[in-house]
């Protein structure tokens, strides 16, 4: 298996701090064209594309720019907001887009924008990416000088500007709803859906909001069109992935694929186990992601092929154990990660998350009686999962029950 560059094909061969570096590398072609359509055949490419949100549940993203551009015909205004708070461990995708080629991303959000007629967008960048930002910053700049963002863009009668916006570190303010709110100058807590951001979003406006790499493939099929892109990868999930891999691999880094990849590819692409280790368990997904053991190794990696199987494809990262590691270590990482994200808001989470770290410390230890403890976790899981206000506390199910479906037999 080899990479399939359609969104990195730039990386490491333009300066991404040179708007014309990027021209010349065929950047803002996408956006031409769309110019040149309506926006309503612009949404209708995007859904024969069949492209799916990268933010992590793979929602198709023609019909949410649908539902957005639908949406309360009446309102003075509708906005595009860029979610690149990368909040999940083991992710690092959107940081290589926003440092190594931040045009692609940007035209995407102008593409969008241009597609539900929105004259306002919001980039919501995670703080600590400095690089991130300060390419961003730069490629705004650029952009506008280049006539590509601001008033009567390219000549069209579009109007469109984007504003940067900074996350704090809270994983939960990558959650759509929560970033409103703190896009918005509030606290970072979630607000009950619906309504979707579709429907009322920042300022209570229609508010589409994508995930970075989702932005990223927009130039691309309206460049070259929607039947070529479903050329590359699966039916149901077409087009390229990029897998950010960590842990006992050899290449530990991101590689783009074409969706439908097999694990056992990616971490063959990544130069196999580290020091010819024996494999022994992956977290797909990050913290809010599954355990799988070899028997997935086959498997495809796409939304509904994974979901089928009980596991996620969530936002790409891949993180592989080898033998002798211990699983229940990470669950623990995981587990704690989810107690000190948990905003408080509601008691089955905050009391939840705190109970489920003390019995995976227990866990852990290799503490008597583990196979009842570890049910005993599962069903408290559950028990969140159905009485949590939003899904951060409905995510810790999704490790425990898988960590309980491959290796309940090793405590
Ligand atoms: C707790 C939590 C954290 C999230 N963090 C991110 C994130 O960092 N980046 C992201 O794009 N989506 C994140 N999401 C998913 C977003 O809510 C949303 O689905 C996504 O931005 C939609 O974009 P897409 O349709 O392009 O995937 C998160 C979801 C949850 C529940
Ligand atoms: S589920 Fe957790 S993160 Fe979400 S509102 Fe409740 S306490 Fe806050």
């Amino acid at each position: 298996m080899e990479e399939k560059k359609i969104l990195l094909k730039n990386v490491g061969v333009i300066d991404p701090g040179c708007i014309d570096d990027a021209i010349r590398a065929g950047g803002y072609e996408g956006l031409k064209k769309a110019l040149k359509m309506a926006p309503a055949q612009v949404i209708d490419e995007l859904e024969r594309s069949g492209l799916r949100g990268r933010g992590g549940a793979g929602f198709p993203t023609g019909m949410k720019q649908k539902f957005t551009s639908d949406s309360c015909l009446k309102c003075p205004q509708r906005y595009v907001v860029v979610n690149a708070d990368e909040g999940e461990p083991g992710t690092f995708k959107d940081r290589v887009i926003m440092e190594k080629d931040p045009h692609l991303y940007l035209e995407g959000t102008i593409i969008a924008a241009f597609a539900i007629q929105a004259t306002k967008g919001y980039i919501y960048i995670r703080g600590e990416y400095h690089e991130s930002i300060r390419k961003t910053e730069q490629a705004i700049r650029d952009a506008r000088n280049k006539g590509f963002l601001g008033k009567n863009i390219l000549g069209s009668g579009f109007d469109f500007d984007v504003e940067i916006k900074l996350g704090a570190g809270s994983y939960l303010c990558g959650e759509e709803l929560t970033m409103l709110e703190s896009l918005e100058g509030k606290r970072g807590h979630p607000r009950i859906k619906p309504p979707f951001p579709a429907e009322k979003g920042a300022f209570g406006m229609p508010t589409l909001v994508n995930n970075v790499e989702t932005l990223a493939n927009l130039p691309r099929i309206i460049e070259h069109g929607s039947e070529w892109y479903r050329t590359i990868g699966t039916e149901r999930s077409p087009g390229t992935k990029i897998f950010t891999i960590s842990g006992q691999v050899a290449k530990p880094g991101y590689y783009e694929l074409p969706m439908g990849v097999t694990l056992q590819e990616l971490i063959d692409l990544a130069g196999g186990m580290r020091n010819g280790r024996a494999f022994k368990a992956a977290l797909l997904g990050g913290a809010a992601g599954t355990f799988v053991d070899a028997s997935m190794l086959n498997e495809r990696m796409t939304y509904d092929n994974l979901r089928e199987k009980g596991a996620t494809l969530g936002s790409g990262a891949v993180i592989v154990l080898a033998e002798g590691d211990n699983v229940s270590d990470i669950l623990y990482n995981c587990l704690r990660f989810f107690k000190h994200e948990s905003c408080g808001k509601c008691v089955p989470c905050r009391v939840g998350t705190a109970q489920l770290v003390n019995k995976a410390g227990q866990l852990r230890n290799g503490h008597s009686g583990n196979t009842t403890l570890l049910q005993q976790m599962v069903r408290e899981a559950e028990i969140m999962a159905g009485t949590s206000l939003c899904p951060l506390g409905q995510s810790p199910i999704l490790p425990l029950e898988s960590f309980s479906r491959y290796f309940k037999e090793l405590q």
